[in-house]
């Protein structure tokens, strides 16, 4: 919620909806046992899955070292970070999710591999990408199966927008890059419009090969079920 004027209080356009948290016994027992380890608090605004403006996270301090960062927004159950975080050791990832459930799904992964360059932010990723995030840090961010948001009176919500792209192109180092998927063609095409017009480089000619890395999550499965193409996007900074 953000106040305008003096009195009139409007809430931020967010690209998810607040869904009941109730967790599994497996997702309540990794929350449990390993929160600790994986979360990282912050200062919030107004809503609870807000980041106070200003708050501020050294996640050199954070990882205990300096390695290259990494951002997933909307990691859901954590199937591709913890893909990342295994597979790249020498970097460090960072995980934002608004929903809680999943997020002890991913921290149940982590802990089961021991993993320990990887760490998860409970909040709005553009926010925590605004926030927490400084300018020209990241290696890379990665946005997968972000929530398509069909009806025309919701685009606004979409993550790919705008004013998101040049946060995200603030936020990648030079050479950094920005890798997003779906599996619906009307987003692929907004979001092949909305970042080529943004100030970074599409890497590939038409679309991006499917990000090898990348493992088939459930929204993938169901769209290829569905009988729908998956697109794959690849911009570099
Ligand atoms: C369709 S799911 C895809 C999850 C995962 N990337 C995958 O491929 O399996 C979209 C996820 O993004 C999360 N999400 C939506 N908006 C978000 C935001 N602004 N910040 C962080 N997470 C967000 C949702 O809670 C949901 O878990």
């Amino acid at each position: 919620m953000v106040v305008t004027g003096e009195t009139r209080p409007h809430r931020d356009v967010v690209s998810f909806v607040r869904r009941s948290a109730r967790m599994n016994p497996s997702q309540e027992r990794a929350w449990r046992h390993h929160r600790a380890a994986y979360l990282v608090d912050v200062a919030r605004g107004p809503m609870s899955t807000s980041v106070a403006p200003q708050a501020a996270v050294d996640w050199a301090e954070v990882f205990g070292r300096t390695a290259p960062l990494l951002v997933e927004i909307g990691a859901g159950n954590g199937d591709s970070l913890v893909a990342t975080a295994a597979a790249h050791p020498d970097v460090d990832v960072i995980g934002f999710e608004v929903f809680e459930p999943s997020m002890a799904s991913t921290v149940g992964k982590l802990a089961a591999q021991g993993l320990t360059n990887a760490r998860l932010v409970l909040a709005d990723g553009v926010q925590g990408l605004r926030w927490l995030v400084a300018p020209a840090s990241l290696e890379a961010v990665h946005m997968f199966f972000p929530d398509p948001w069909h009806k025309a009176r919701h685009h606004k919500r979409r993550l790919v927008s705008p004013a998101t792209c040049s946060l995200v192109a603030d936020r990648l180092r030079p050479g950094g890059v920005f890798r997003l998927a779906t599996d619906w063609e009307d987003y692929a095409l907004t979001m092949r419009e909305v970042l080529d017009a943004s100030p970074l480089t599409r890497v590939h000619e038409g679309w991006a090969p499917r990000f090898e890395e990348r493992p088939m999550t459930k929204y993938e499965a169901r769209g290829i079920a569905a009988g729908r193409t998956v697109y794959d996007l690849c911009y570099r900074r």
